[in-house]
């Protein structure tokens, strides 16, 4: 069903020259932390040398992720970036990825292409097959899919491979990779799951297993397959450090407590004065030499996607099979993307931990520099080109012919519009495939 809802990157590209967090962060004092009184400060070694538990009136009301976050700073001083966003999207104390709610959509947060139009995932579908085919692979076929949201996704992708017997009959396993019960919930009930083996009882999708796992390594990938695997609007919801330019070096951007009475939020960014454990093993200086960026620079990385990546790159060298990766963001790091959004808004992402979602720019270029010489990336493209590559045209002429009335005539050619046009979907997200060495896949011949 089509839905004029903004999606995750709308309004967003508006803000961008002024970053979602108003201007770029302002270079803190270095030497010791900008804080306010009393409270907490710090020596020149980190360690906390005084503290009190006040905090500011006129503030949010805080959520229970907030006050865990707000005791552990008290306690032990600043947080990474990345130890705030875990904590925020993934805590079962009420993170926002556990409280047990369906996220997307009218009645959520925010919308997704699956959600948009049923050919996005078709034509995903027949990309994996057309790549599966000109890979003329023996082996079993294995489906991973990592943050598959409601299972939309998955749902069009199984009906449109189902169409292909030579691949459908060989898909042996379907993993998805999802960190919300809730979400996990509705994936069972969009795929026709009901009984605990994990078996469909749908007749067009397949019949082989489907297993729902925490992470990717939680997946037992031991038997060799044609590995088929799918991440849209994942990588950006994996936490990120953050880092500035100073006179002195790179140094690690972190979260301490906000008692000023300017924001209603609870937390705010500060500088470690030294270079943390983060700044010497994250931020490469081949990547980031210090030469080329001017104080008060910042950049966002992301291990935990570079993590992620490396164990594509490496199953589909050590195995068979190809990626496809569709995300917004660009071939380069971001300086200031990190967001949070709340009923299809763009807020500032320090507030409300646990309430809101919590996303960044993709850097391509990072996922491509986890695959190293393991795998090969190819892309990134514009969604519209990997769309249009695919067939949308073709495929919405189709539908149109088939649709029941001019209403969702209309909602089809509406759907199509947001995923390809270059005002909404069709320019800021991108497809990267990753493969076997010397395979070049459907949609990213240049
Ligand atoms: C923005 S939604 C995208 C959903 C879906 N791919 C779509 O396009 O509709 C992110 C998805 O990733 C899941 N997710 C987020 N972080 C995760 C993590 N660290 N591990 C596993 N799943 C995660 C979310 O629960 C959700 O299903």
């Amino acid at each position: 069903m089509t839905t004029l809802l903004p999606f995750r990157m709308a309004a967003y590209s508006r803000l961008a020259r002024l970053g979602p967090n108003g201007p770029l962060l302002p270079l803190v004092k270095v030497g010791r932390f900008h804080q306010s009184a009393k409270r907490l400060i710090l020596d020149n070694t980190g360690r906390t040398i005084a503290k009190s538990s006040v905090i500011s009136e006129g503030k949010e009301k805080l959520t229970p992720v907030g006050q865990i976050l707000l005791e552990t700073i008290k306690t032990s001083g600043p947080v990474s970036v990345s130890h705030f966003i875990r904590q925020a999207l993934q805590s079962p104390m009420g993170g926002y990825y556990k409280k047990g709610k369906d996220v997307l959509g009218v009645e959520g947060d925010f919308i997704t292409s699956p959600e948009i139009s049923q050919m996005f995932g078709e034509l995903i579908g027949v990309w994996f097959t057309a790549n599966w085919r000109g890979r003329q692979s023996k082996l079993p076929v294995r489906v991973i899919e990592l943050g598959p949201g409601r299972g939309t996704l998955m749902k069009d992708m199984l009906r449109a491979m189902s169409r292909f017997p030579d691949l459908f009959s060989r898909i042996e396993h379907v993993h998805l990779v999802e960190s919300s019960a809730e979400l996990a919930r509705i994936q069972h009930t969009t795929l026709g799951v009901d009984d605990s083996a994990g078996q469909q009882d749908h007749a067009h999708q397949t019949l082989s297993p489907i297993s729902w796992h925490d992470s990717l390594s939680d997946i037992d990938l031991s038997e060799p397959a044609y590995n088929i695997v799918l991440a849209h609007e994942f990588f950006d919801a994996l936490p990120i450090y953050k880092f500035q330019l100073t006179d002195r070096g790179w140094r690690e951007v972190l979260v301490d407590i906000d008692e000023g009475q300017e924001h209603p939020w609870h937390f705010r960014y500060v500088l470690n004065p030294h270079p943390s454990m983060a700044t010497k093993t994250i931020l490469s200086p081949d990547r980031f030499p210090a030469s080329q960026y001017r104080t008060g620079d910042t950049v966002e990385i992301s291990p935990d996607a570079w993590g992620v990546a490396h164990s594509i790159a490496k199953l589909i060298q050590e195995q068979e099979g190809c990626a496809l990766v569709i995300d917004y963001g660009d071939n380069h790091s971001f300086a200031d993307s990190f967001r949070g959004i709340r009923k299809h808004k763009f807020i500032h992402p320090l507030s409300s931990p646990g309430e809101i979602d919590l996303t960044f720019d993709v850097d391509f270029s990072l996922l491509q520099n986890a695959v190293g010489d393991l795998a090969t990336c190819h892309g990134p493209i514009q969604q519209n080109h990997f769309l249009g590559r695919m067939g949308i045209e073709l495929r919405l002429q189709k539908l149109i012919q088939n649709a029941p009335n001019k209403e969702s005539a209309n909602e089809l050619v509406e759907g199509f519009n947001r995923l390809v046009d270059p005002m909404f979907m069709g320019k800021v997200y991108k497809a990267m495939a990753i493969t076997e060495p010397d395979y070049l896949p459907v949609a990213f011949e240049s």
